[in-house]
């Protein structure tokens, strides 16, 4: 495993600074190294390189050709940074192969979006269901390691997590798993009715499991669907023992022997749930059509703006938990500034009877509205079935400016004339 997600190479002390502080203040770890023939044993270990400024012989563009040119590195996405805006360095960069050329000055902003949009592009080139037309155009995009969240709790994250990993192993017994990092209080063991024996809080314990796939898939519990499951710890007090270096290596482990992840992230935002986002392809956000749940989100999406580019990756699924619509998806949408991806119906019985019987609906009840729902849900965030997810670039296309314009929007007005008329 690598030590660190991002290998600087700058010889600039100061700059090597300000660059790894923007970067591990938004989760990723930064290794610096000054001197290039110290720096390209290591490069192949990272999932990003950076080459900044380069002192003694070599330039910048040497060193970006030289990772170019040996194949052990050809994987690894090279972002360089430019020290004047001169079009002609730009030009010299892109010819020595590098990824992304940035110029000084810029912003950290900038910087954590370009590192962001290059990750997840050579992520997703490596992803199995990449499908690359002649031209080199993505046509189809499975996505692999799906996040679900909420920023309050009983709204019905649980049972979205549950259902959507359930209906993936229907498609794909043996290749699914969920993981459950709702870790003071997970329920997706009740929710499915196994009892793990082991959690993840002795995956932790066990280094050699989180670096090997074949030794990791024997933590996880088998549910006769054949959907594999790595329960949560079984108490709020062995929930500390696992920290965010844990959550990327446990999950970058299990991409090698699983297909697809859902992780159940829960209610609580903490570092650990913040690395879980940044290794999910999507963040599936759970809203109930209720002021206090969209205010929350809203607080959530515009934290994630400010400290990262999540908000990028974000979709959003309408949970209609009550019987009454006292909020309108419409208005939802407004309140949320972005548009909802998917809407679950109420129901009354069946949702409460698959978590009392531990059997998500997608099992119980297939023939239901509920159930079917679950499935199309699941086949869009996994991008199967002709379904293409939002991108980070289609949800920049939908306007990170409008988003930020409507997150202030504490109370649309439709909303509240509806609520007290409820
Ligand atoms: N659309 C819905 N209609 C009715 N009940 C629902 C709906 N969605 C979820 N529920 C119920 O709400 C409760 C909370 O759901 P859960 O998935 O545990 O939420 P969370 O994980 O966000 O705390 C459960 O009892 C579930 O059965
Ligand atoms: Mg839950």
């Amino acid at each position: 495993m690598p030590a660190s997600t991002i290998l600087l190479i700058d010889a600039d002390p100061a700059f090597a600074e300000t660059i790894s502080k923007a970067l591990t203040s938004v989760g990723y770890s930064v290794t610096v190294s000054p001197d290039p023939a110290e720096a390209l044993p290591k490069v192949s270990d990272h999932r990003l390189v950076i080459v900044d400024v380069i002192a003694g012989e070599r330039t910048g563009v040497d060193v970006c050709r030289e990772i170019r040119e040996t194949p052990s590195m050809a994987s690894i996405p090279v972002l360089c940074v430019g020290q004047t805006d001169d079009v002609e360095d730009r030009i010299r960069f892109l010819e020595a192969g590098a990824d992304d050329v940035m110029a000084r000055p810029f912003d950290a902003r900038e910087l954590e979006a370009r590192v962001q949009a290059l990750m997840l592009r050579f992520q997703r080139s490596k992803d199995i269901g990449a499908v690359i037309s002649p031209d080199g155009v993505m046509v189809a995009q499975v996505r692999r390691t799906i996040a679900v969240h909420s920023p309050k709790g009983g709204v019905g994250t649980s049972t979205v997590a549950t259902n959507i990993a359930m209906a993936a192993a229907q498609r794909k017994p043996d290749r699914v798993v969920v993981v459950d990092l709702d870790l003071q209080f997970g329920q997706v063991a009740t929710y499915l009715n196994v009892e793990p024996r082991q959690t993840l809080a002795d995956v932790v314990r066990d280094e050699a499991a989180m670096r090997e796939p074949e030794l990791l898939r024997t933590y996880a519990t088998k549910h006769d669907s054949g959907l594999h499951v790595l329960g949560a710890p079984h108490g709020p007090e062995q929930a500390e023992l696992i920290t965010p270096d844990h959550v990327d290596k446990i999950l970058s482990t299990l991409l090698e022997t699983y297909d697809q992840i859902v992780i159940d992230t829960g209610s609580w935002l903490d570092e650990r749930t913040l690395r879980a986002f940044e290794n999910a392809e999507n963040v599936v956000f759970v809203v109930n059509p209720e002021v206090a749940t969209l205010k929350a989100v809203n607080l959530l999406v515009e934290y994630l703006n400010e400290a990262g580019t999540v908000a990028a990756k974000s979709m959003f699924v309408l949970n209609n938990l009550f019987s009454r619509e006292i909020v309108k998806p419409r208005d939802v949408e407004q309140a949320l500034g972005s548009k909802v991806d998917a809407e679950l119906p109420y129901d009354p019985f069946l949702y409460l009877k698959a978590v009392n019987e531990g059997n998500p609906v997608v099992l119980g009840a297939p023939r239901s509205e509920v159930a079917e729902r679950m499935t199309r849900l699941s086949d869009l965030v996994f991008g199967v079935n002709g379904n293409v997810p939002p991108t980070a670039q289609s949800n920049a296309d939908r306007g990170p400016s409008s988003r930020r314009r409507d997150r202030r929007l504490s109370r649309p007005t439709s909303v509240s004339d509806r609520i007290w008329v409820g």
